[in-house]
């Protein structure tokens, strides 16, 4: 055991020890400027042979789906081309004069029974050429057949496109979820506990794992969507008309600076309002944790101004998110209306001088737009798969196990039939891994013999708690040795020695389920009734059932 000399140089050490620790840090901190984050495909390590089914289903989907809204500007061209057609050669067209000379007596032609009767009459001579438009009277019909098959089949791409990325990004994140938590208790020793704090690994658990499901799941199948509309309007744009998609993509780069400088901006932002909320939230925490403390201290006020504090600082963060977003996405609505008066200007230009019809000129320039507007859409699901990349790398750590934290709980080792319970510590020496500068226990030796009752007296911090710990197994000494039944420790097996010490520690936990539950919890075998005798025999028995009011099945704490 440390004297009272040691415990002050100990705690010397270790203040020592923080301080590296900082400038470790520090280091850390400059470190972390390298981007840590898979590679794509590693977000895909966890898919099965389904997941990659669903997923080519729903990339098909996406594809579909994407390439719809372009198909819809392409036939609204295409229409446009024949409204103008049949206009202009009816309006041109002396209908009494075509009448008399070239019909039958009984037909009389005019503008609205042109269509239909003009097949009756000797229509070779007449001195207008008849556009194939008018000649095949079924075309606007069959164009908007088409228009509303395009429309049924977005309908069935939008669907398989969302339940698919979804099902497989589901499917995915059960797995990622189960082998993360399964590590995290079945794989890691406790030093590991003490280097990642509990709140990190449950934040990573539920927002990281959350981000990776949106990077692998729907917001996947959006971002291929959009891709789909983007590259499908192109090249109805090249087809059909390069001269004047040429022209309204060169005002894109502008388009692309607005849309990286809002997606940076907006990144950046979120995360510092993210974390000045995690502060905000911490110090609620810790408030509402040690709400007695505050009382006794009459600090409700005090606590009370440094909340507000932090809650002006969301609000000052939230007035310029406000106002950076409100310049961006004005800067954006003018590069479109530019792009769009750019558009107008060369296309009628083009109408003029190399015979572009309207309708292909509305066709470029509506579907060319559109894949600007469809790539700009894009950029916010880029960085939600991003930001589940990174998510992935930390999970990732997770669930893969380093060496130093590797727990190796054999089911070999001794399994005596009885115990008898005589422990020894020899000469033991021991430092937490986390802190191995501290030497918590220097050569302690000390004898307890069954049965006899020992109270282990100390400051706080002299290592009473780790000399326990020990004894658990927790951790091993860094020389020396622990005896029970005058057998080294390391020899029992570690399951049988653990159900065979019982510990009520500092601080109890109690689960979140019934007493019943929290007692079965050190004996998994027990039955209702030895439960109910165990507390009987302990005198909390009526306690309990009056807690509970009804019984004490139903209680929980
Ligand atoms: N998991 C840990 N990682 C690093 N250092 C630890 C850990 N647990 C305890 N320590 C440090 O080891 C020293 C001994 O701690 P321990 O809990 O054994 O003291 P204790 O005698 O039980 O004190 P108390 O009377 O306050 O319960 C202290 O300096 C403490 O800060
Ligand atoms: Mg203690």
């Amino acid at each position: 055991m440390t004297s009272i000399k040691d415990f002050v140089t100990n705690e010397m050490n270790s203040n020592e020890y923080l301080g590296k620790d900082l400038s470790n840090d520090i280091v850390k901190k400059s470190k972390k400027k390298i981007k840590k984050v898979v590679r794509f495909h590693e977000l895909f390590r966890f898919a099965t042979k389904l997941d990659w089914f669903y997923m080519l289903l729903g990339a098909i989907g996406s594809i579909g789906h994407g390439a719809s809204i372009p198909l819809l500007w392409f036939m609204f061209g295409q229409i446009t081309d024949s409204f103008t057609a049949y206009d202009f050669n009816l309006c041109s067209i002396d209908f009494d004069h075509i009448s008399q000379l070239f019909c039958p007596e009984n037909v009389n032609l005019t503008a609205d029974n042109f269509r239909q009767q003009y097949k009756k009459c000797n229509y070779t001579q007449f001195n207008v050429t008849i556009p194939a438009d008018i000649q095949s009277s079924n075309k606007i019909q069959l164009y908007s057949i088409y228009i509303a098959l395009i429309g049924l089949g977005a309908f069935l791409c939008a669907y398989i496109q969302t339940s698919f990325w979804t099902m497989s990004g589901e499917k995915q994140t059960r797995k990622i979820r189960y082998r993360a938590f399964e590590s995290l208790i079945c794989n890691k020793n406790i030093s590991y506990f003490d280097k990642h704090s509990p709140g990190k690994l449950t934040t990573l658990m539920s927002d990281g794992i959350y981000k990776i499901n949106d990077g692998i799941g729907e917001k996947f199948g959006s971002c291929l969507q959009y891709l789909s509309s983007f590259i499908t309007g192109l090249i109805i744009g090249f087809v059909n008309g390069w001269k004047l998609t040429l022209v309204i993509i060169s005002m894109s780069p502008l388009l692309a600076i607005s849309g990286i400088l809002y997606s940076k901006i907006s990144a950046r932002m979120a995360s510092k309002e993210q974390q000045i909320y995690a502060q905000a939230g911490q110090l609620a925490e810790q408030v509402l944790a040690a709400i007695k403390t505050v009382f006794a201290f009459n600090g409700s006020d005090f606590e009370l101004k440094r909340y507000e504090q932090q809650l002006k600082l969301t609000q000052k963060n939230g007035i310029k998110m406000g106002a950076i977003f409100g310049l961006v996405t004005g800067f954006d609505y003018f590069v479109v209306f530019c792009a769009d008066a750019l558009g107008f200007w060369f296309g009628a230009k083009l109408i003029r001088t190399e015979n572009y019809t309207i309708g292909q000129t509305l066709m470029v320039f509506f579907t060319v737009i559109n894949s600007m507007f469809a790539l700009g859409r894009s950029a916010p699901y880029f960085q939600a798969i991003t930001s589940a990349k990174g998510s992935a790398y930390s999970i990732w750590k997770i669930i893969k196990t380093e060496k130093e934290f590797y727990r190796e709980e054999s089911s070999e080792g001794l399994k005596p039939s009885k115990i008898k319970g005589n422990i020894g510590f020899r000469n033991v020496y021991f430092a937490y891994p986390s802190r191995p500068t501290l030497t918590v226990l220097k050569n302690v030796s000390f004898d307890i013999s069954a049965g006899q009752t020992v109270a282990i007296v100390g400051s706080t911090g002299s290592g009473k708690s780790t000399c326990i710990e020990l004894l658990e197994k927790f951790y091993d000494p860094q020389s020396g040795f622990i005896l029970l039944d005058n057998q080294y420790l390391n020899r029992y097996n570690i399951q049988w020695l653990r159900q065979h010490i019982s510990v009520v520690s500092q601080q109890p936990i109690l689960f979140e389920t019934t007493v019943m539950e929290n007692i079965r919890m050190g004996y998994k075998q027990a039955t209702n009734s030895q439960i109910i005798d165990l507390c009987k025999n302990l005198g909390i028995h009526e306690t309990i059932v009056n807690l509970s009011k009804i019984n004490m099945f139903r209680l929980v704490l």
